[in-house]
């Protein structure tokens, strides 16, 4: 369903002046819907993270406790810090470190000046410690060789990310996981709409895509972006799984068979032919 997004600014954004280009690029994506072109035949696990095209993968076979670590993470509230608001447009995102330079370091080590491959600036923060079921979920149960950065991420009611890319090539990359994703909140992208988050949601996702995210609710909203290094023996076949679980999802979707739009799913969907973001 196509939301009539000046409605919901009213109803919900009080006060906000949301530029053009975001109400613009949030319209047209969730009009768009899914318009990607993605392979449907990887035969392998790293060619569905660097040449596949799909926009996001739903990653499938982890019980996160993501209630416990919803309220882990709104205990932490009042330490979060302003994140990417210096030099962007966006309002009302923050950040605290799990694991990374320290719990204030948000950003990419680029950001300071430090080598983010270098991976002995990396350390689990003080935050952690206050944080031991999350924390203890991704020290035992994400089967990851090592992480960079792990940060809960909040948008506050009302609040949004304006729209932008955050790779110059195709990968799917960052881990992002929903603590919660209140009713109203939606992070769009450019080719693929609206990416499906509910509480407890893993996505791994293609931000070559511009994207954008808007809390048109009254709660904050909490994620977990994770940047690592997945242990491959134990996640390629869960990426192999989860490709296809959500290739055959696509493929027999009623709502891409009921869409009006100009071209059927199969004419869309590029079999064989690699066409990739970059
Ligand atoms: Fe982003």
């Amino acid at each position: 369903m196509v939301v009539d997004i000046s409605v919901a600014y009213r109803g919900r954004g009080r006060g906000l002046t949301l530029s053009e280009e975001l109400k613009t690029f949030i319209s047209e994506a969730k009009a768009s819907g899914m318009t990607s072109s993605f392979d449907v035949a990887c035969e392998d696990s790293k060619a569905i993270l660097k040449k596949s095209g799909l926009p996001y993968l739903p990653i499938l076979g982890f019980e996160v406790p993501a209630q416990e670590m919803l309220e882990e993470a709104k205990a932490l509230q009042s330490l979060m810090l302003a994140h990417r608001s210096d030099y962007e447009d966006n309002r009302g995102w923050k950040s605290l470190v799990l694991h990374g330079i320290s719990s204030l370091h948000t950003q990419g080590a680029e950001k300071y000046g430090m080598d983010p491959e270098d991976d002995s600036i990396y350390r689990w923060t003080d935050i952690s410690d206050m944080a031991p079921v999350t924390t203890a979920f991704f020290k035992e149960q994400f089967h990851y060789d090592w992480f960079h950065r792990v940060r809960i991420m909040m948008l506050e009611p009302g609040g949004y990310i304006c729209p932008h890319t955050d790779f110059d090539h195709y990968t799917l990359g960052p881990v992002n996981i929903a603590l919660n994703n209140p009713e109203g909140c939606e992070f769009v992208m450019q080719n693929a709409g609206v990416v499906p988050f509910q509480q407890g949601t893993i996505n791994k996702l293609a931000l070559v895509n511009r994207h954008a995210v808007f809390n048109n609710s009254d709660q904050a909203r909490f994620h977990i972006i994770v940047h690592g290094c997945p242990n491959w023996e134990y996640w390629s076949p869960v990426y192999m799984n989860s490709y296809r679980r959500f290739v055959d999802h696509e493929s027999t979707s009623s709502h891409l068979e009921e869409s009006k739009k100009t071209q059927s799913l199969f004419s869309r969907v590029t079999r064989g032919l690699l066409q990739t973001n970059s």
